[in-house]
């Protein structure tokens, strides 16, 4: 129907058995050097390079899929915050997504490599015409699963960060309950604390069901999990404009 409208677990090493220490350069920041060192002995960045995927973010889709069984063959997707394409280099080759027949359209600011059964667009999922391109690049055809990986650039005031992540996640959620054909999906980043009543209530009129998952490729510090909307119940008159 068409739209009318618009992996395995790796073991964690705890702070103290870093194999890597990095010094403090001159010039870099003291948060700079603690990525760096985060980076270089992060198991799943090293695994990430070792099996050419782009994002270590590659292994969290795959083990939500691993759990939840997302990805089916054919199925459409749409992947919010693409870049670098971890999560669609995942899903292409489960939907059987390929140039010839694109199934995966992806939205990012940052640019994105080309990737094999992937239409990119480079743009801000916050503009008015986003949904609709979109939907155009898929030829107007609902949609079985819409991710969202989106951030916003933290600014390090707790409450203006918060604020700016349930902004995407609820545009996100506005977006899917449009594009999504009955029984699709929808899964979005969401931060421990943040996932706001309002929101929750609205996906789960949408959703047969709704789960928190906190993937093990997920920094353990870190307050980031994923909600996993499923069984979506087709449009609901209200919710369109
Ligand atoms: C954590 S990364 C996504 C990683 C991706 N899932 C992967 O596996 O490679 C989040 C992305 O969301 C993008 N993003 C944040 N806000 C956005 C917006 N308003 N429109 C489009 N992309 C956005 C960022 O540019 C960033 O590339």
């Amino acid at each position: 129907m068409k739209v009318k409208g618009t992996g395995q677990g790796i073991g964690r090493r705890s702070g103290t058995d870093l194999k890597v220490r990095v010094k403090t350069a001159k010039g870099r920041k003291i948060g700079s050097t603690l990525w760096l060192q985060r980076q270089l002995n992060d198991p799943y960045v090293a695994r990430a390079r070792a099996e050419g995927y782009r994002s270590r973010a590659a292994f969290k889709i795959m083990e939500l899929d691993e759990r939840y069984h997302l990805f089916k063959k054919g199925q459409r997707v749409v992947d919010l915050g693409i870049a670098p394409g971890g999560w669609s280099q995942v899903a292409a080759p489960i939907v059987g997504s390929t140039n010839a027949n694109p199934l995966i359209v992806g939205i990012d600011y940052l640019d994105v490599d080309p990737l094999d059964g992937v239409i990119i667009l480079k743009k801000d999922f916050n503009d008015e015409d986003a949904p609709q391109a979109l939907i155009q690049a898929l030829g107007g055809h609902q949609v079985d699963i819409v991710l969202s990986d989106m951030a916003a650039p933290t600014t390090g005031h707790r409450a203006t960060d918060h604020m700016r992540i349930m902004q995407l996640v609820e545009l996100a959620a506005d977006f899917a309950v449009r594009v999504l054909a009955p029984g699709g999906t929808f899964v979005t980043k969401v931060f421990q604390g943040g996932t706001e009543h309002e929101l929750l209530a609205m996906l789960k009129r949408h959703f047969a069901t709704t789960i928190h998952a906190k993937p093990k490729a997920s920094r353990v510090g870190s307050a980031e999990t994923y909600l996993l909307a499923r069984g979506f119940k087709g449009n609901v008159p209200e919710d369109r404009e």
